[in-house]
């Protein structure tokens, strides 16, 4: 079992919860992910790692309520266990590894967080930072009140501009406005890190795409089981079908399909909105 330490509001239905695992704890790195499990009936869910503490031996994790399974694991509180907690996952980040470090510090780089996006970025800037990489950082929501992590993502950041739909704080628009701004200003990027929904992926590849920046994308949104298995995370690369959950999740995001990985994201949805449903009767 797998004991829940901190469990902190971050905003309407978004928590966060360091959780004691550590083995995770010990070998996790940016860009990795967790499959949680908070009973023996319990669905497997998929949870981009969003801190680890090594010493303590806690990792850290956002969750959002999206289906029956994430409400389950929502009610629980600190001092409760979760059944599973298996990990780490998927490939860490291309720029979050030290035989890519020298490279890594030629580039100037953004990262661009929409949503949910901003509990997976922010331990790659962490790390960046921490190993002497400084970059900009865009995060954007649809309002204030879900916005999170600002003033931790302005502790390791070089520069934090934040962007809401509704103009409710920070640079009214949507992070492509943001960055398109910027690049307008004067400012140039070697490479763009975009993490979020997946409709924000594809117009952030829209712009990078004529902007010439080379685009590096996360598509957890639509991962199901993480085991390779299940088939749910499928994608067109380039020529190639990929596997989110063993290939990636990192991918060049201007070799995406992202219409055909969104329909496949809607049949998941579908069937998060049916359990969700059960929960409530
Ligand atoms: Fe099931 Fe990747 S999430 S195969």
């Amino acid at each position: 079992m797998y004991q829940i330490v901190r469990k902190q509001t971050l905003a309407e239905n978004i928590i966060l919860m360091d959780i004691l695992a550590p083995r995770v704890a010990k070998h996790c790195l940016p860009g990795q992910f967790i499959i949680a499990k908070t009973d023996e009936i319990g669905e497997r869910i998929p949870l981009t790692i969003c801190d680890y503490d090594r010493e303590k031996g806690t990792v850290t994790i956002v969750v959002q309520t999206i289906g029956a399974g994430t409400s389950r694991m929502m009610s629980l509180n600190e001092g409760d266990a979760l059944e599973d907690f298996v990990g780490p996952l998927g490939c860490a980040s291309e720029l979050c590894q030290e035989k890519n470090l020298e490279e890594t510090k030629k580039k100037n780089i953004v990262f661009i967080a929409g949503g949910l996006g901003t509990a997976p970025v922010y331990p790659q800037v962490k790390w960046l930072h921490e190993h002497g990489v400084d970059v900009d950082v865009i995060m954007g929501s649809r309002t204030k009140d879900l916005l999170f992590y600002i003033d931790e993502m302005k502790s390791v950041a070089k520069n934090v501009y934040v962007t809401t739909d509704d103009g409710s704080y920070g640079f009214a628009g949507m992070g492509t406005d943001q960055l398109k701004a910027l690049v307008d200003e004067g400012k140039h990027y070697d490479v763009c890190v975009a993490i979020g929904p997946m409709i924000m992926m594809k117009f952030v590849c829209i712009l990078t795409k004529k902007l010439e920046i080379p685009t590096i994308v996360s598509m957890n949104p639509i991962m199901v089981d993480g085991t390779g298995m299940c088939g749910a995370c499928r994608l067109v690369v380039g020529d190639e079908v990929k596997f989110a959950c063993v290939d990636g999740p990192e991918f060049d995001g201007h070799l995406v399909d992202f219409d055909q990985a969104m329909k496949r994201q809607q049949q998941y949805k579908t069937a998060e909105g049916r359990a969700k449903l059960a929960l409530e009767e």
